[in-house]
């Protein structure tokens, strides 16, 4: 059984080792920037955690891991592109480095690079990954949209919020570990019970990613603080600002929120210090520590020994309470 860093390292090797030994380079080359920059690499981890709760021999789906670190890695393109954001990883964005067009080429290409790495996974269950694959990339489409249509609305309820982190974020992290659980050849209630730990510790880590936007530190999050803020986007801090503001609270909201012109800083201060006073921080603190115990039993559900799910446990608190 590998431990966190050994997989960690054996995904990083395999990611380095790659060469996109084809033409035109400016296709090619912003697909190599992203990649180098890093990240945390969770969805391949807990794709090889998972299938390392069954079989030891992970390096056979070295691939298959690769292909939803690439596919990951072109959302981000894309994403940056809807979300206007200019740092990533601690380092411009792609739309930034290039332009917006390079963005959504390179993007497309990733796309296509990661549906040929996960092809690469045991003929056996070819049919089974690629079709929840496809599903969970038709899901994160659909997650994206609603998280764009949202900006414009005011009455985006919590319910509502929730599957759209659901769509956008969770499905990935659970597709990554049923993969893994279906290629080690896991029972199917094994393989459920892996991507409902997936689904829950999804909401857990969209919630810490919403704060961290508005009380990250930007050198450690790599992303611009209060990009979120900037765009209107229905987090669970605003949406429970709305609901439990007074009437001075949810007018200046309201001023903040329909505001055509501004200063950018002087938006995030405001409504960050809105946050503040209406205490929402905790609210979403409490709602993360009920995902994470929902995720807890969801993990504690999988048929195998306790001693081989600790990374996997380990993962998950580690998770709760990054800074990055
Ligand atoms: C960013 O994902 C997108 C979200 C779902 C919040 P990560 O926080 O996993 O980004 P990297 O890969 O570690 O940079
Ligand atoms: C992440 O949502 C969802 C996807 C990338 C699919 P965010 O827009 O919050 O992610 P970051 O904060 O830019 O990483
Ligand atoms: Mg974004
Ligand atoms: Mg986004
Ligand atoms: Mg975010």
């Amino acid at each position: 059984m590998f431990t966190t860093t050994e997989l960690l390292e054996k995904i990083n090797a395999h990611l380095v080792g790659l060469k996109f030994a084809r033409q035109p380079q400016g296709l090619y080359e912003p697909v190599s920037y992203v990649l180098s920059l890093g990240g945390k690499r969770i969805r391949p981890v807990l794709m090889l955690m998972a299938y390392n709760l069954y079989r030891d021999d992970v390096e056979r789906i070295l691939a298959t891991a690769t292909g939803i670190e690439v596919y990951h890695n072109y959302t981000l393109l894309h994403d940056d592109v809807m979300d206007k954001a200019d740092m990533r990883r601690g380092k411009p964005t792609v739309h930034k480095v290039w332009n917006e067009n390079t963005a959504i080429l390179s993007g497309d290409a990733m796309l296509v690079l990661a549906y040929q790495f996960m092809s690469q996974c045991d003929s056996a269950y070819l049919k089974e990954v690629l079709d929840l694959f496809s599903l969970t990339a038709l899901e994160i489409c659909e997650g994206q949209q609603m998280d764009m249509d949202f900006e414009t609305r005011k009455d985006v309820t919590e319910a509502e919020y929730l599957e759209m982190i659901r769509l956008k974020t969770s499905v990935l992290l659970a597709g990554s570990l049923k993969i893994g659980a279906v290629l080690a050849g896991a029972t199917a209630e094994d393989a459920r019970c892996l991507y409902d730990f997936g689904v829950n510790l999804g909401i857990v880590f969209q919630l810490k990613d919403d704060l961290l936007d508005v009380y990250g530190n930007p050198d450690v999050f790599g992303k611009n603080i209060g990009g979120d803020i900037l765009c209107n986007k229905k987090t669970y801090l605003l949406i429970k600002a709305y609901e439990q503001a007074d009437e001075n609270q949810r007018r200046a909201l309201d001023a903040w929120i329909d505001a055509e012109t501004y200063e950018p800083k002087e938006k995030i201060g405001a409504v960050t210090a809105l946050y503040d006073e209406i205490g929402v921080k905790g609210l979403c603190e409490n709602l993360m520590g009920e995902y994470l115990s929902k995720a807890r039993a969801a993990l504690q559900a999988v048929d195998v020994q306790p001693e081989r799910k600790r990374f996997l446990e380990e993962l998950m608190d580690k998770l709760t309470v990054r800074q990055s």
